[in-house]
């Protein structure tokens, strides 16, 4: 056994120090210290071997191992040094060549546009609040001055969950929400999604709009005039003019919708205003005292304005867009102009 020991270990001596790359030194791990590797056979056999050698015999194979294990890693060390420096000499990375490009992505035109509105509004003193887009029949209508059979519900496709309970066809919605809650005076926008089952060139069934409302004593229609006009003239420019056209909505009286100068022809005529000079761009009003009864305010107190708007529809105005569903067929060449 002790004559086998030494045999082997110089075997794998000589084999070790013939070996003639770092392949061979690896093959010559397995073949002596691998699990059916020669010295690891011995090592099981020692079990085998009578109690009185075994002790010395298992000092001995230890030796031979450590010492075999030794000369491996001494001569697999030296061949990966041969080798680094191989692949150092004849690879070259040039450090100097661009990098990959990755696009970056950015806010969608509706979310600028978006924040451009809130932003302006807010350093107007006005707080940003928000509802629930699956809203009560009660806030979305009742409250607002529409009962059940008011021919307005008809102006508005109405996408219905329950009978008493509906997608919110406007933000209007978060009007006799936030009154309830707070006393006057409020200064408040509510931006957000809004339902209509409608789909065309200039309507789809989800788009966003913008609330404003403001309740204290005395508030005018004056009030209403002078916010949209830093409201307009901000985001389109400070020689568009304003026009407020006679209109009806349940929950103002009087109620007016806004028109602005033609951003493309700035009034002459063209085939975006229809060559009328102006386009519409919001719906506006006193609010209705009948709302305030609602909220539970006291209408000989408290007046108020409240006027509404769709941010896709005032993304169009700004950018010249002739088609609303452009928004979301999430065209990267389209969205890539923003
Ligand atoms: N809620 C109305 C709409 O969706 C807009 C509006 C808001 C009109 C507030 C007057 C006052 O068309």
């Amino acid at each position: 056994m002790l004559n086998d020991i030494q045999t082997i270990k110089n075997l794998a001596g000589e084999e070790i120090e013939k070996a003639d790359s770092l392949k061979s030194i690896q093959e010559l791990k397995i073949k002596y210290l691998g699990k059916k590797g020669i010295l690891t056979g011995k090592l099981k056999s020692l079990g085998s071997t009578p109690q009185e050698d075994r002790r010395e015999y298992g000092r001995i194979l230890n030796e031979a191992k450590i010492c075999i294990e030794d000369l491996l890693s001494k001569h697999e060390a030296a061949f990966k040094t041969l080798e680094l420096n191989k692949t150092l000499q004849t690879q070259r990375i040039d450090v100097t060549v661009p990098g990959y490009f990755i696009p970056a992505g950015h806010l969608h035109p509706t979310t600028q546009v978006l924040d451009e509105i809130i932003s302006i509004f807010t350093s107007l003193g006005f707080n940003v609040e928000e509802g629930p887009e699956v809203e009560l029949d009660f806030y979305n209508f009742e409250a607002l001055n529409m009962p059940k059979d008011h021919p307005a519900r008809d102006m508005q496709d109405t996408f219905y969950i329950t009978e008493d309970i509906v997608l919110r066809t406007h933000t209007s919605s978060v009007q006799v929400r936030i009154m309830e809650k707070n006393a006057p005076p409020l200064r408040v926008i509510a931006p957000g999604k809004v339902y209509r089952c409608d789909a065309d060139v200039t309507h789809i069934p989800m788009f966003h709009q913008l609330e404003g409302f403001m309740v204290d004593r005395d508030i005018k229609m004056s009030d209403l005039k002078g916010v949209l006009e830093v409201f307009i003239h901000t985001v389109f420019g400070p020689d568009t003019k304003l026009r407020f056209r006679p209109s009806f909505f349940p929950f103002t009286e009087p109620s007016a919708e806004i028109d602005i100068s033609c951003v493309i022809c700035k009034g002459a005529g063209c085939n975006v205003c229809k060559n009328t000079g102006w386009l519409e761009i919001l719906g506006a009003g006193m609010i209705n005292p009948r709302i305030f009864e609602m909220a539970g305010y006291d209408p000989d107190q408290y007046t108020g304005f409240a006027f509404g708007m769709g941010i896709e529809r005032v993304t169009m105005l700004k950018y010249g867009i002739d088609d609303i569903r452009l928004f979301y067929e999430n065209d990267i060449r389209f969205l890539g102009q923003f």
